[in-house]
């Protein structure tokens, strides 16, 4: 008997997502980005967000379904995101779920936008639990060990910023375009990474958890007292403050995935989120996973960032499991896993 047909729909934060899944295979999956509409406001504005998200995640589904050729009637079971997040955009996606089970009597599944990201590796690559996961974005970081579909143990994660967001704030701060992440990255490629000294927060302390708003600040320093000296920044400033907040992110996290991938006993570790696409943060923790043996696995991007193919297919791991969730599936801002 072939898996089941899985309708997955995500907007916990600044994408409308929808996608469907068929086991590991992943036969539609659409993402309807909303950078533009929070763009002149340096961050993304909840109520905008949940506004785009009860006025696309129609279309979305429709389209998701089109894409893969097939019917509401042919969908099995219908997952969505249902939190943590942006509580506006989590209730869109619910509401729109919920509307779609009880119109056609399909089961519904609520799932965690974490647990989405943390079984990404098996979707992608088929890797076997357990398996240590480091996730990067501009809104998590943290450490999973995922031990099966509904099984994650948090071995620690930021106590402040995350490094996505430490990496948008630093381009606004050197003038730099957003998202942060890329720019930075660019402009960092023609610097100088030891010209200035910047912080590893939290490395002489035990343990997984990390910090990024020092780094922050101590950057803010930096330019101010160049600005003072010199009454503006030059191009090879702005590389330098880039590469070495860049490296000192890496160092961070190359440091803290040591002592996780120590912790965890495990010989697999996968990276996902949008800072995962750094190739400076990407080849520390290569080299952290050469050094200690361990297997490492980076999925390909649009499948490490937000979508609706990785909620379907967590969807599709608890349906095999026999979760069901009724109507009164509530949508949680807040939901640890
Ligand atoms: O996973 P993601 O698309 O969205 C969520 O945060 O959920 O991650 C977006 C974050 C942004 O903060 C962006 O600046 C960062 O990932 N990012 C990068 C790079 N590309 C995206 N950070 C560093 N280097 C990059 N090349
Ligand atoms: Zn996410």
């Amino acid at each position: 008997m072939s898996d089941p047909l899985i309708l997955g729909l995500e907007s916990s934060c600044d994408d409308t997502a929808a996608a469907l899944v068929r086991g590991r295979r992943i036969l539609s999956s659409v993402v309807l980005g909303q950078a533009e509409l929070h763009a002149d406001f340096g961050g993304v504005v909840p109520e905008i967000a949940a506004r785009a998200h009860a006025e696309k995640i129609d279309h979305c589904v429709e389209a998701a379904l089109e894409e893969a050729r097939v019917t509401l009637a042919e969908v099995d079971a219908i997952a969505v995101t249902a939190g943590p997040g942006l509580i506006g955009g989590v209730l869109a996606g619910v509401m729109c779920a919920k509307g779609l089970a009880a119109a056609t009597g399909k089961p519904l599944i609520g799932v965690n936008h974490l647990a989405g990201h943390a079984l990404t590796p098996q979707l992608t690559d088929g890797v076997a639990f357990p398996y240590l996961l480091l996730l990067v974005s501009g809104g998590h970081c943290q450490f999973l060990l995922v031990e099966g579909a509904d099984e994650f143990r948090r071995l620690g994660g930021t106590i402040d910023d995350a490094p996505g967001e430490a990496f948008d704030k630093t381009a606004r701060l050197l003038g730099l375009p957003q998202p942060g992440g890329p720019a930075v990255e660019r402009a960092a490629a023609e610097g100088d990474a030891r010209r200035f000294a910047l912080p590893r927060p939290l490395l002489d302390r035990p343990g997984c958890d990390m910090s990024f708003s020092g780094l922050k600040t101590a950057l803010l320093r930096a330019r101010d007292a160049i600005v003072a000296e010199k009454g503006g920044l030059t191009v090879t400033d702005r590389a330098d403050l880039c590469a070495g907040f860049q490296q000192a992110v890496a160092d961070i996290l190359a440091e803290k995935t040591r002592r996780a991938l120590a912790e965890a006993g495990v010989s697999r570790f996968a990276v996902a989120g949008g800072v995962a696409a750094n190739g400076t943060v990407r080849a520390a923790l290569e080299a952290v996973c050469a050094e200690t043996d361990t297997g490492f696995l980076a999925p390909p991007l649009a499948l490490c960032t937000d979508n609706a193919a990785m909620i379907a297919y967590a969807g599709g791991a608890l349906f095999a499991l026999g979760r069901r969730d009724g109507m009164d599936l509530a949508a949680r801002p807040r939901w640890p896993l």
